[in-house]
């Protein structure tokens, strides 16, 4: 007999391949249309019976991270227990029935960088989910962890879908992308520094009620006229290309509307992009709120060409070679 002691799960970071964020909404979201894609850089969650709940954080950025209640996979857990599981239809939730401690730790071992605008925070919420529900035996479908990441927080579903799809709404409404199973390349240079997400909404808001004039004398680039339309449009350009499978019109196509924001906030980012364009990426851009820079290469070689000629350019603090897109967030097998 094997004993189950813990659950571990792989997750994955995203890239936003299209980011269009309209005005803010009554409740302080923006409405978005956005492409997300799931790349290779992973962290791995392990939840373990405990006596209460706790979360213990190693690896990149790990003194980053919150450790008490507002750590988003501590949330996930929470979100989770109020949901009936497997043979607990009497409004009991789960994971407080049945013998053995009535806590959960995870243990995040972090890849991801913390508040880089991989959504690495959303990521472990996701694997949480995934990996209570088993330990649990909790029962849920996709679509039922589905609802409970959204719940969460706007980029926690994607990080249990994975692959390439399109999010609405907050970025919680995704359907996934049709698109032939084209493997791309991309360099990250990740920054030296860190971006606050409301912070960089809040600088975009900014920006667009300055005004064109105000924002000339800036030097701003400012991706469309303000304030953004009610509903953001999906990219039919980038979708297309998507569909062709041709990286470099993908290259072409990635727009992100915080980057103007996250530029303002992060003035030595335009160095770093500027570097990559010019080292041959076929595009690049703000990952979401930023500050982490993406390239996309033509090729597995040619991202081993960038990513040297990138950490030589001293324009980053490190790179990484990451492909996509992967799935969301897996169990991984225990070691027999
Ligand atoms: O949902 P999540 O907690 O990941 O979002 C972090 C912050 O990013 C929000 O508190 C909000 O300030 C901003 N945000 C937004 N509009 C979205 C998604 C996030 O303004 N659609």
């Amino acid at each position: 007999m094997t004993i189950v002691t813990g659950v571990t799960v792989r997750v994955p970071a995203k890239l936003n391949l299209q980011l269009a964020v309209g005005p803010p909404r009554a409740d302080g979201y923006h409405h978005l249309v956005t492409v997300f894609h799931a790349v290779s850089l992973f962290d791995e969650v392990t939840a373990e019976p405990a006596e209460r709940d706790g979360v213990t954080v190693t690896g990149e950025g790990a003194d980053r991270v919150p450790v008490g209640q507002d750590n988003l996979a501590l949330r996930a857990v929470a979100a989770l227990r109020g949901v009936p599981g497997k043979g607990q239809g009497t409004g009991q939730g789960m994971g407080r029935a049945g013998p053995g401690p009535a806590g959960v730790h995870i243990t995040i071992a972090k890849r991801i960088p913390v508040a880089a605008g991989l959504a690495g925070g959303s990521a472990d919420a996701a694997a949480a989910l995934v990996a209570c529900n088993d330990l649990w035996d909790g029962g849920l479908s996709q679509p039922q962890l589905l609802e409970v990441a959204a719940r969460v927080g706007s980029d926690v579903a994607f990080a249990l879908l994975g692959g390439t799809a399109v999010g609405r709404g907050r970025g919680e409404r995704l359907t996934p992308a049709l698109a032939p199973a084209t493997r791309y390349h991309w360099v990250l240079a990740f920054a030296d520094g860190h971006l606050s997400t409301p912070e960089v909404y809040a600088a975009l808001d900014r920006l667009r009620t300055a005004g064109p004039a105000n924002r000339a004398g800036r030097g701003e680039r400012v991706p469309r006229d303000q304030p953004g339309p009610a509903e953001p449009g999906l990219d039919t350009g980038l979708m297309s290309a998507l569909r062709s499978g041709d990286a470099g019109l993908v290259g072409r196509a990635l727009s992100n509307d915080l980057q103007p924001a996250a530029l303002s906030m992060f003035p030595a980012l335009r160095k770093t992009l500027a570097a990559g364009l010019e080292l041959g990426a076929l595009g690049a851009l703000v990952a979401g709120s930023g500050p982490t820079c993406v390239f996309l290469a033509a090729s597995a070689e040619r991202a081993l060409d960038l990513a040297v000629s990138m950490s030589g350019a001293g324009v980053c603090r490190s790179v990484a070679r990451v492909t996509g897109p992967v799935p969301g967030a897996v169990i991984v097998p225990p070691v027999k």
